[in-house]
């Protein structure tokens, strides 16, 4: 970062062994070291050669992500995925990595993703009608439980387009609710994965026999060619990035909706405000991909709760080569530990942190604020690639639900924090529901 030649030193920090991880002692200690050591720690390793950073300065962060990516792979954290990722884009790194998102991203493209939309609006539609029941009846509705199914089933349907019915029908149920449950390291998930596996494989041999008309994110990875020798994704390489497409994009987008519904439900000048904004541009019918990009208050509460409580709340690196951060050295192979949770409340670029505030993602105001200040889906080139996908589904979601229903909040025990891979409420919240 600095042109500066004095020699860099080490970044303080505690004296006590610690390896960060995502859990609840690191998510106690780290406003702790940040209060005693400032916005970059370093953490001796236990019985390991190489420390532990804590990154909390968005120019550091910059740095590691963005400018230097390249001395950067993807640090500790993933082992309790990697058995079910394999070496899907979320853990691979290097030149296998940079193929597999070259070959992945024209998914994402916007066009593409105008498309794909129609599963989520079905999705929406059928979960609208049950609703719909359900506030007749008068009924309390567990929004963490039907925020992580439908987030589940919009993924699936998307993945999958017209095969999701045909796999649900065919195995009397569908069988991936089960990821929507915590998941043990038992034997029964271990087979159960297995089961999904084979599932998928032979929903992959059946695609490229029979050569059905499809149009989803499994077709366009089954037509994906490597552009320097023409090369199609293995059944493998499919199978693992099917399976890290439903890891990654669910239950992240589950707890999005339910903080956006929390907060909606807080806040009701707020769930006016999106109301009448998504009245005025679909007059009340279900929402067209076109006009999703006027749901401007939608997108500013989504942000505003994915910096209050991004559920990506910890994330690493490792240093493949020696490198500085300013006066700090990083020797290679330090981890590298960046948690948005607390970047997101850092004062510099937060002022009034605590406070819920969408308008703090007014367009001017983002242009004025650093561009790491606000990082849930990453930076740089390992940044999520369902970022926009996720918008578009939170903005379809609020576009079908806003303008039909109210929920009022009932639970009023103070919200408890579960930071573990993700970072989810440790209880399910529930709403009354009732028919605007
Ligand atoms: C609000 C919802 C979401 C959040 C907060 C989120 C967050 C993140 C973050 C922080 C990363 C980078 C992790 C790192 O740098 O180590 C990431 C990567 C990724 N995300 Fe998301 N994500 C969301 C939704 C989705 C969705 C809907 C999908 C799929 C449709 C998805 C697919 C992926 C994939 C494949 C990667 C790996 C990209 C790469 O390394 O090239 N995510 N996500």
């Amino acid at each position: 970062m600095s042109a500066d030649t004095h020699q860099p030193a080490l970044p303080p920090g505690p004296a006590t062994p610690f390896t960060p991880d995502t859990n609840e002692a690191t998510f106690a200690a780290i406003p702790r070291w940040l209060g005693e050591y400032g916005d970059v720690v370093r953490l001796p390793s236990e019985g390991r050669r190489h420390d532990s950073y804590l990154l909390n300065d968005a120019d550091a962060i910059r740095h590691v992500l963005v400018k230097n990516h390249a001395n950067y792979r993807k640090g500790p954290g993933f082992n309790r995925v990697k058995m079910l990722l394999g070496n899907g884009i979320i853990v691979s790194d290097g030149p296998f990595w940079r193929r597999q998102r070259r070959m992945i991203q024209p998914a994402f493209g916007r066009k593409v993703l105008a498309r794909l939309l129609r599963f989520v609006e079905q999705a929406n539609a059928a979960r609208r009608e049950r609703w719909q029941d359900a506030a007749a009846g008068g009924a309390i509705l567990d929004i963490t439980a039907e925020a992580a199914d439908l987030s589940l089933e919009v993924i699936l349907r998307t993945l999958f387009g017209e095969d999701f019915d045909r796999l649900v029908d065919r195995q009397g149920g569908n069988p991936f609710a089960f990821l929507t449950e915590d998941l043990t390291r038992d034997m029964q998930v271990v087979l159960r994965f297995r089961g999904l596996m084979k599932l998928m494989q032979e929903l992959i041999h059946w695609r490229r026999e029979t050569r059905p008309e499809r149009d989803d994110f499994l077709a366009l990875f089954l037509a994906a060619r490597d552009r320097d020798t023409g090369e199609a994704m293995s059944d493998k390489e499919l199978i693992d990035e099917l399976m890290t497409f439903i890891i990654a994009g669910h239950e992240t987008s589950a707890i999005t909706l339910n903080w956006c519904w929390y907060f909606l439900a807080r806040h009701p000048e707020w769930a006016t405000r999106a109301r009448e904004e998504i009245e005025d541009v679909t007059g009340g019918a279900m929402p067209a991909p076109e006009q999703l990009a006027r749901f401007e208050t939608v997108r500013r509460v989504m942000n505003e709760a994915l910096r209050l409580y991004p559920p990506v709340w910890l994330f690493s690196r490792t240093a493949l080569d020696d490198d500085r951060i300013g006066d700090y050295a990083i020797p290679a192979g330090t981890d590298l530990f960046i948690s948005p949770y607390y970047l997101h409340r850092h004062p510099a670029h937060w002022p009034d942190a605590e406070r819920f505030d969408p308008d703090r993602f007014a367009p001017e105001r983002e242009k004025a604020r650093h561009p790491t200040a606000f990082i849930p889906f990453s930076a740089g080139p390992r940044r999520c690639i369902g970022d926009h996908f996720a918008l578009l589904e939170m903005q379809i979601h609020f576009g079908c639900m806003l303008p039909a229903f109210r929920l009022e909040y009932l639970d009023e025990q103070p919200l408890a924090l579960e930071p573990f891979i993700n970072l989810r409420t440790r209880h399910h919240l529930r709403y009354r529901i009732a028919r605007h």
